[in-house]
């Protein structure tokens, strides 16, 4: 294959036009898009436009761009995780090679008929197992096969969800209901066994796993709450998720600031928070501070699908109004667990846990890892990533890496370009066997989650291996 590499996008939405699409446009001798298959008119016309689409290639749906022969070398798929299996099929079928983005499907089953797809078709299949390419999780695979940790013990790791990402995306947002996405547990933690599975370097062999919806319930309403935020709560100086304080007042990104040891952030935070007039004004003459009074990044762009992206007040309330993210986080269709456990037991006699929540007051990663000769501990947030090993023999502890806040530190500390970076690598080189691409090793994340999942409703330890026996007898 040769570069730059021709691409079709099914799914012109966040993931598709901010990740790949961003990549192709930086790197243009790299990837190229080609067509695009997406919906929504508006996504789907920015997106022909940046990327010079011909009309003739401009797809309303993968339907109808798979409905032709194979006319480039890869197809990214990018939709939402119940719309994930059939476009990856039928791709896989017409020979394309595939980057996926994770999970692979909301069901083991599909994941299974992926898997087997791959290995029918010899194409190449990539999930889009970010983490894995971030320089701390990257260090801390190096450090491992290094032998500095020694023999690995334990593993204790935690995906601290913070409070107002968790009400976004799963309980006002698409990861809410499983039903209609995938278990949180797959959907947030995929790449979280990913990681567990590549560091410990062994295939789970036990995996017993609790949790449950403890508050985002009816009974835990403040009183007399409405069902749109907007309706007149009368809780609406109080409550930690009143929609406009977090989508109009933003006040998440503005705690953000002011948390940050960086000063200028501080006076912006200050500037955001309670001088907002002046900063109307002063936005209308300097178009940069347009950015802090306008704020679209996460999670406000998710309020728009479609309609004409005003980032007024104003019109931010008229969505609120019927949106589900204007929706009271207490009377939404949402039945994803808010906390859970997982215990794995490893082939290779290694322990590990996995803590996922959504209350934390920081995004991001945090684990230790015990070694016969080290202790590791990393955290991996969105402010800033520190990993420091602390040496059993010597006793002296050593900052291994850090890095500081940026402006990519949101979007999984940069790890996306990376990925498709080893991606393209891949397909160059056909022969190259890289972790991200072998379909089974792709898919022990997921038979974790969905073991996990098992758990946690039948109260059971699962035994992986007959697990994953019956996973490949499905279809
Ligand atoms: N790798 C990661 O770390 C990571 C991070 C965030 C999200 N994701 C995953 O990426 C996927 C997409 O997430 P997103 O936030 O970009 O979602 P999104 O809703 O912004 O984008 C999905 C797009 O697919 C389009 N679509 C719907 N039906 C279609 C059809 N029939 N044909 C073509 N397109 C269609 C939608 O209109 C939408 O624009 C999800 O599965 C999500 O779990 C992965």
């Amino acid at each position: 294959m040769k570069l730059p590499i021709t691409a079709i996008l099914v799914g012109a939405g966040r993931r598709g036009s901010q990740v790949y699409g961003k990549y192709a446009l930086k790197n243009k001798k790299k990837l190229k898009f080609i067509a695009v298959a997406e919906p929504i008119k508006t996504r789907r016309e920015k997106f022909a436009k940046l990327h010079r689409i011909p009309l003739s290639r401009c797809y309303k749906s993968w339907e109808d761009l798979l409905s032709e022969d194979k006319f480039a070398d890869v197809a990214y798929i990018c939709t939402q995780d119940q719309k994930h299996a059939e476009p990856t099929l039928l791709a896989l079928e017409k020979g394309y090679d595939v980057l996926l983005e994770k999970p692979m499907a909301h069901t083991l089953n599909d994941c299974i008929r992926i898997v087997k797809k791959v290995e029918e078709m010899g194409g190449i299949l990539g999930v889009s197992h970010v983490l894995r390419y971030t320089g701390f999780f990257s260090t801390i695979q190096k450090l491992i096969e290094m032998g500095l940790l020694g023999e690995i013990i334990n593993i204790t790791h935690r995906e601290n969800v913070m409070w107002y990402h968790y009400a976004h995306s799963f309980v006002r947002g698409p990861w809410a209901n499983v039903d209609k996405s995938s278990p949180m547990i797959l959907a947030k933690c995929c790449h979280d066994f990913d990681l567990l599975f590549q560091m410990v370097g062994s295939l789970p062999k036990k995996i017993s796993s609790f949790g449950n919806l403890l508050h985002f319930k009816p009974e835990n309403a403040p009183k007399g709450a409405p069902e749109y935020c907007l309706d007149g709560c009368p809780a609406r100086d109080k409550c930690l998720y009143y929609a406009p304080r977090i989508y109009i007042d933003i006040i998440p990104q503005i705690q953000f600031m002011e948390k940050s040891n960086n000063k200028v952030l501080k006076v912006l935070a200050k500037l955001r928070k309670n001088y907002v007039n002046f900063l109307t004004y002063i936005s209308k003459i300097i178009p940069q501070f347009k950015e802090l009074r306008y704020y679209k990044d996460f999670p406000i762009y998710y309020l728009y699908t479609g309609q004409k992206e005003d980032y007024s007040d104003e019109a931010k309330a008229r969505i609120l109004k019927t949106s589900s993210y204007g929706k009271c986080v207490y009377h939404c269709d949402n039945d994803v667990v808010d906390h859970q456990i997982v215990n794995i037991e490893f082939e290779n006699g290694v322990t590990a846990n996995l803590t996922m929540h959504g209350f934390s007051e920081l995004e991001g990663r945090t684990l230790r890892i015990d070694g016969t000769r080290a202790t590791l501990i990393g955290k991996f947030h969105i402010s800033g990533e520190r990993i420091i090993l602390y040496d059993h023999f010597t006793g002296k502890e050593k900052l291994v890496y850090k890095k500081k806040l940026t402006r990519e530190s949101g979007e999984h500390g940069v790890g996306d370009f990376e990925l498709i970076d080893a991606f393209i690598e891949s397909l160059i080189n056909k022969n190259k066997i890289q972790p991200l691409t072998n379909a089974r090793d792709l898919l022990e994340s997921h038979l974790m989650a969905f073991a996990a999942n098992e758990s946690r409703l039948k109260g059971t330890i699962i035994d992986m291996e007959e697990f994953r026996n019956n996973a490949y007898k499905l279809e």
